[in-house]
């Protein structure tokens, strides 16, 4: 085929994989990440939140952050998806430098994270509410800046819209309360809502943060259920949670922040036996 010539030699050895022995635990390991974060600072006045964390997450897994309180996790979150601005370091997401792009920007790429119903939100149906959603979600200012879009989505055809909400919904199992106020639905419903209105996004890539903090039970089967299924079809999830039964059970790959760093990573088996790790959850204010 004409422009595909074969690797000369020299190439070929720069691509050899390294012996076993070299192989690290960590997610330098990992060869083609969806998600890099390298070296990321973030400065609030005097008080450095993340202090150089560097990880990768690997296309389809889904992987856990974890750490004590105020080890950095949610500043990282937040500096991923746009909400902050490094103060330095890079993010790439899917082969490109993402680094300080905006929500929109980053959701349009489909790289996403669940957001709080918002106060006017909760005003609102829970269809309307993930109607609202495709253009992707902006936090505060969500309604501001989907409307727009969304008159644009509504006029192209909202026939597929409202097929497709629906079809979020009932995947979420809260399509009986469809035409229920966001703001009557309990903690966990609204989480579920959350997902729904990400999912509606149609990303690659997902970042929660506690999604299930104040889900009963039931919906905490539900909403991990989901998440695995959604795996399956190949999508990707970060996910920073307190409950460690969890994290332990679901994620393949964990990475533990401290005081702003990646303290260690690996497996469920590889963290519970880091001592590092035992030493900062003791010491911190958990
Ligand atoms: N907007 C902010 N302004 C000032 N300091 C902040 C801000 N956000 C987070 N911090 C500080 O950064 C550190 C990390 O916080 P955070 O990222 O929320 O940790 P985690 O989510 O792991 O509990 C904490 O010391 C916290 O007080
Ligand atoms: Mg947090």
């Amino acid at each position: 085929m004409a422009g595909v010539t074969p690797m000369s030699d020299a190439e070929a050895v720069g691509t050899e994989r390294r012996s076993r022995e070299d192989v690290p635990t960590t997610s330098e390991a990992i060869d083609s990440p969806l998600l890099e974060v390298k070296r990321l600072r973030k400065e609030f006045g005097g008080v450095t939140a993340v202090d150089g964390a560097s990880f990768r997450v690997a296309s389809g897994s889904l992987t856990g952050l974890i750490g004590p309180n105020g080890a950095g996790k949610s500043t990282t979150f937040n500096c991923i998806t746009g909400i902050h601005e490094p103060t330095a370091g890079t993010v790439r997401f899917d082969g490109q430098d993402v680094t300080g792009l905006p929500p929109y920007t980053l959701a349009e790429r489909g790289l996403v994270r669940t957001f709080q119903i918002a106060r006017e939100l909760s005003e609102m149906t829970v269809l309307e509410n993930v109607m609202l959603a495709p253009p992707g979600q902006v936090g505060e200012s969500a309604i501001r800046a989907v409307l727009p879009g969304l008159r644009e989505a509504v006029e192209r055809d909202e026939a597929e819209l409202v097929e497709d909400a629906w079809e979020t919904l009932s995947f979420f199992e809260i399509d009986h309360l469809a035409h229920e106020n966001a703001g009557n639905l309990s903690g966990g419903q609204r989480k579920l809502l959350e997902m729904a209105r990400v999912l509606m996004t149609d990303p690659e890539m997902v970042l929660l943060d506690e999604p299930l903090a104040g889900v009963n039970p039931t919906l905490e089967e539900k909403l991990l259920d989901r998440i695995d299924e959604l795996r399956r079809e190949g999508l990707t999830f970060l996910l920073v949670e307190h409950d460690m039964d969890v994290i332990m059970e679901h994620c393949e790959h964990i990475i533990v922040m401290h005081q702003g760093q990646v303290l260690a990573e690996g497996d469920a088996e590889t963290i519970q036996r880091d001592e590092r790790v035992l030493e900062a959850y003791l010491g911190g204010d958990v």
